[in-house]
């Protein structure tokens, strides 16, 4: 087991990587929490799978409560929160009790705001069940669910005690769900770590069949990739516009097909392309570079037609992203692999032009 520490001004923790690592758990937790309320926050799916080995690890003392929540995004609302505020209260949950967040993405954003707010803050603990959640939403103390105009709107900072990622419980992963994580994975190889872009070069296909020592790896180098920009954005702030490489073309896609259609690591993958194409038409990105990254997306199947995008609209939707400032839309961008720069974008024609490749694709 690897440990990667989070160290911020005002918190540190460690985030604990490893396969096959789930009977450490219990020693780990009565390392940093010692109260006797714990609550387990999770889906039935999810549970049904892995939760067994969690519950096996918790104190045999301590009270313990499961609340599931729905499967999916839909979960990330005001009902759903509600729910478990209820749940909490009716349990008798006092100040110093402990919320652990078992699951993807969308647990750990719920059950990480249900932390932050519940009697003013109780603690968390994040055990992350998916590749993305193991890379990337588990890591930097994000936390929020949505509202009916707009997904990630009501939100809070809220670090864990600790994250917890065991990469065997990715073994019962869709492939899809796979794939997903892979796009952020791939988007730190680009943005910040040319050694990992070249270790996928070498073994993305093993990484799509999980590949267990193969994942475990990359969740490795990539949590230690999102710790580093967390910890320097607190020093260079907006520095955590980096991870939105791909994301600003990627966002259009999603709120153009509504999200149901395109799932957002598909959506990152494409992205990324586009981003690609604009920076090497601009002129900042050698044609060689350009295609080398090309070919590594290429490798990465997506579901998604896009031969009748419209990159007229795209570009339309780019425009109203909410992270527009001044009418100036603002890129992350590659100058070579793992060196990534910011720029703002003069000619909107450019952005038109690296949508279309997504016709040709
Ligand atoms: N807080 C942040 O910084 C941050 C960053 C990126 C994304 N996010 C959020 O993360 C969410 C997406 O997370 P996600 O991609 O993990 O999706 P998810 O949480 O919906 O999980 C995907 C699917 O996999 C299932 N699943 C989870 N673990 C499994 C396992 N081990 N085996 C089999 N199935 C399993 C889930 O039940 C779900 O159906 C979005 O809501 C997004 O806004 C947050
Ligand atoms: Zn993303």
């Amino acid at each position: 087991m690897r440990q990667i520490d989070v160290d911020l001004k005002y918190c540190k923790y460690p985030v604990f990587v490893g396969s096959g690592i789930t009977n450490d758990f219990g020693n780990i937790l009565r390392k940093y929490y010692a109260g006797r309320q714990i609550a387990v926050i999770t889906n039935e799916h999810i549970f049904n799978l892995h939760g067994a080995g969690l519950m096996d690890q918790l104190p045999k003392d301590a009270e313990i409560v499961t609340l599931f929540v729905p499967d999916g995004e839909h979960a990330k609302s005001f009902e759903h929160l509600q729910n478990l505020y209820t749940r909490l209260l009716e349990n008798h949950f006092e100040r110093g009790s402990l919320i652990i967040a078992f699951g993807g993405g969308v647990v750990g954003d719920l059950a990480g705001f249900a932390a932050a707010t519940y009697l003013r803050g109780v603690q968390l603990v994040q055990y992350p069940t998916t590749l993305l959640a193991q890379v990337d939403s588990s890591i930097g103390g994000k936390v929020g669910i949505n509202h009916p105009l707009g997904k990630n709107l009501i939100g809070a900072f809220k670090h864990p005690l600790f994250v917890f990622s065991d990469s065997r419980l990715l073994q019962t992963l869709p492939d899809a769900e796979i794939r997903c994580g892979m796009g952020e994975v791939i988007k730190y190889g680009f943005i910040l770590n040319k050694d990992l872009f070249e270790y996928l070069e070498r073994n993305l296909e093993r990484a799509l069949q999980k590949e267990d020592e193969v994942l475990r790896r990359l969740v490795l180098i990539s949590a230690g990739e999102k710790a580093k920009v967390v910890m320097r954005d607190e020093r260079e702030s907006r520095l955590r516009m980096v991870l939105n490489f791909g994301h600003t073309f990627g966002h259009a896609l999603e709120t153009e097909y509504h999200f149901s259609e395109i799932k957002h690591g598909e959506a990152v993958i494409l992205g990324m392309k586009c981003a690609l194409e604009f920076a090497a038409d601009s002129g900042f990105l050698s044609k060689q570079e350009q295609r080398r990254g090309m070919e590594l997306l290429n490798r990465v199947p997506v579901k998604f037609d896009s031969s009748a995008v419209d990159p007229d609209r795209l570009v339309e939707r780019m425009a109203l992203d909410k992270k527009v400032k001044d009418g100036k839309i603002r890129l992350v961008l590659i100058e070579q692999i793992g060196k990534y720069f910011f720029h703002s974008v003069e000619d909107k024609n450019l952005l038109k032009h690296a949508f279309g490749i997504l016709k040709k694709d």
